[in-house]
């Protein structure tokens, strides 16, 4: 066989695991990526294990523990991360929202984003700016697509007072990948939280968020990463997480005391969480 004929034998395999393809060529996973077959059973028999064994107490919760961080370290390897930086969550959009509400907004602060975000990012800003009277404004960056050098128009938008930007890795609307790495070195040397929509390019992109150096990365599996609706998370960079208040506070992310009481926040990314135990273990 030459190489050509082993790889189409291996793509021809791996598109078989996925129903969706049988009848169909599909481009939408920007929107909804299709799932593989073993990732719709898994999730079948979890959730016929659970009602065999609970479907609520110590048994279940025993054996959800180590599901759930299995998932979490999955997704850790993935993208190169300690698995204390992810946060489980539902998909970009609230991966997005606990990065913008968690920060420690004052009246006058400057927000800057790109001219290619998201309208779920862009209405998020709009309300900061509305409670807490930030500015927020906008850096050309459409333009860029052919020419130019989107680093050195973020560098010319920042200000002394640019607490965070926003930008997209890869652009919905023209697939352009930006150049985080020199671009989180530019936010950081201007003491500027840098938070990523990564909507288009986990899955896509091989990433190691480690290196990339940027604060905060809002992912989804539910579309390159080929995984179900619901499933999502957020990386914080291990330095900001300090700064990085909670918004969502629930009981999985919280120390309690003996008295059930909340003492303090557990000390990584399970802070940021309010998931069912059940959704946090389908995650994996
Ligand atoms: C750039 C970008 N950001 C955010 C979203 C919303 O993603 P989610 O459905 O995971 O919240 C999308 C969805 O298409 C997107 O393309």
């Amino acid at each position: 066989m030459t190489s050509i004929s082993v790889a189409q034998t291996k793509l021809h395999s791996h598109r078989e695991q996925f129903p969706a393809l049988a009848n169909k060529t599909y481009f939408n996973y920007g929107g909804q990526g299709p799932m593989p077959q073993r990732a719709m059973d898994a999730i079948a028999q979890t959730q016929a294990y659970v009602q065999q064994i609970g479907p609520f107490g110590n048994e279940a919760y025993r054996w959800i523990a180590p599901q759930t961080q299995a998932a979490r370290e999955a997704i850790a390897s993935e993208l190169y991360a300690p698995s204390e930086t992810i946060t489980l969550t539902q998909n970009v959009t609230v991966g997005c929202n606990i990065a913008m509400w968690g920060i420690d907004w004052h009246s006058g602060d400057h927000l800057l984003l790109s001219d290619c975000e998201h309208p779920g990012v862009i209405a998020t800003t709009q309300e900061i700016a509305r409670r807490f009277a930030v500015e927020v404004t906008t850096c050309p960056l459409k333009a860029t697509l052919n020419e130019g050098d989107p680093v050195t128009i973020i560098a010319q938008h920042l200000r002394p007072n640019t607490r965070l930007v926003i930008l997209s890795h890869v652009f919905w609307n023209t697939g352009q990948v930006l150049p985080l790495d020199k671009i989180a070195e530019v936010c950081r040397n201007n003491h500027s939280f840098l938070l990523i929509d990564a909507a288009q390019s986990a899955g896509l992109l091989p990433l190691n968020l480690t290196e990339l150096g940027v604060d905060f990365y809002a992912f989804t599996g539910h579309k390159w990463l080929c995984g179900p609706a619901g499933a999502g998370g957020l990386y914080v960079r291990p330095e900001a997480r300090e700064s990085l208040k909670p918004t969502f506070i629930g009981l999985n992310g919280i120390v309690v005391d003996n008295q059930s009481q909340p003492v303090d926040w557990l000390p990584d990314g399970r802070r940021y969480e309010c998931l069912h135990w059940l959704i946090r273990c389908i995650l994996g």
